[in-house]
């Protein structure tokens, strides 16, 4: 092939090469357009092979313009490369643009459970009287359950259909169903005086209703020392029921019977709703029952090893949920444990 001619088809493959490239529209078929127009059968490499045949004097010059044309060609397709990168990093900021100046979306803010606010609002009232605040294992030896509190093996609670017995260990390990093995624990680990307020969960095989649950919340209450009375149990469960129900209600203490406590009593408050003088409420009684407490067993401080010719006590044990439904106007205290937000919305903000 003469000079000429591979001049004109080098111009040629300049064209096709430079129209091939150009057409490309995306970075996909970029490399393909690569070696249509640099690779080994394109024409541009055959007019480089035609170069050996070309006469010397031609054969400098037309060389030197094949190397231009393949930079020439070779730019156009950096060129393509870098609009297209651009291209996509300008789509990416479309994508994922953040509009810092939108108003973002508020999380839900959650509010303390309603048990919780009472049981820091009754520990807070026995806190301000000098007591402290004393735990027990929620899974009890029935020793510590039963015959540390006066019920001996032969007693009725002790029944496997009473409580929630641990496979496996017999009647020895139980699930606690009330919060007094906590008054035991405490004093067998100190020396009198004793006061002591104790929150905790308790567990009872019962039939789930409006003012029932087989597992709540209770707050036992324990005051031990020398010169303990009942005038001081009534004086200070008095300031109790007046913090937590009303300034200038009246209470009263009607006799009852528990184990751990003689003479045992049960408090009551005067009904806060109609001021004693008898509604739904207070089912007309004027009254509304609150706690049950006495004065400690001799039995129980001996079982400890305190001298119960020189100290005396007593105690106290409540159940939250009714405490909490009482002072909410809750009606069916089922509502505290089944955690739907709109229930537990109303109580947003309230102490
Ligand atoms: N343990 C009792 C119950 O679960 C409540 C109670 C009554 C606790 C009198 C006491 C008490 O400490 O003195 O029903």
């Amino acid at each position: 092939m003469s000079g000429d001619d591979l001049r004109a088809r080098l111009d040629e493959a300049r064209t096709e090469g430079l129209a091939i490239v150009g057409a490309v529209t995306d970075m996909a078929s970029l490399e393909d357009a690569r070696i249509r127009v640099l690779g080994r059968k394109a024409s541009l490499s055959q007019v480089r092979s035609g170069l050996r045949d070309v006469p010397e004097e031609a054969r400098k010059d037309l060389g030197r313009r094949a190397n231009e044309v393949t930079a020439e060609i070779n730019r156009a397709l950096a060129a393509k490369e870098e609009t297209f990168r651009s291209e996509e990093i300008e789509r990416r900021w479309k994508r994922e643009a953040l509009d810092v100046t939108l108003p973002g979306d508020a999380p839900p803010v959650g509010t303390v459970h309603p048990l919780t606010k009472t049981i820091w609002e009754i520990v807070d009232v026995f806190v301000g009287l000098g007591y402290r605040v004393a735990e027990g294992p929620e899974i009890e030896l029935s020793s510590y359950i039963f015959d540390a509190l006066n019920m001996p093996a032969s007693h009725p609670s002790r029944s496997p259909q009473d409580t929630f017995f641990i496979r496996g260990r017999g009647d020895e390990v139980l699930l606690r169903s009330e919060t007094s093995p906590v008054q035991i624990r405490t004093m067998e680990a100190q020396d009198p005086p004793v006061y002591i307020v104790c929150p905790g969960r308790v567990y009872r095989r019962d039939t789930q209703d409006a003012t029932h649950l087989s597992g709540f919340t209770q707050i036992e209450g324990l005051a031990v020392d020398e010169g303990v009375t009942m005038s001081d149990l009534k004086g200070s469960l008095e300031h109790f029921a007046r913090a937590i129900f009303g300034r200038t209600l009246e209470i009263r203490l009607r006799p009852h019977f528990f184990p751990f406590t003689e003479p045992s009593a049960e408090l009551d408050v005067q009904c806060f709703k109609c001021k004693g003088e008898g509604c739904r409420l207070c089912k007309q009684s004027g009254w509304i029952e609150v706690l049950g407490c006495g004065m400690v067993d001799p039995h129980l401080l001996e079982w400890v090893g305190y001298d119960p010719e020189r100290y005396t006590g007593f105690a106290f044990g409540m159940g939250v949920e009714r405490i909490c439904a009482l002072a909410h106007g809750v009606s069916d205290i089922r509502m505290l444990w089944e955690n739907d937000i709109r229930f537990l919305d109303q109580f947003k903000g309230s102490p």
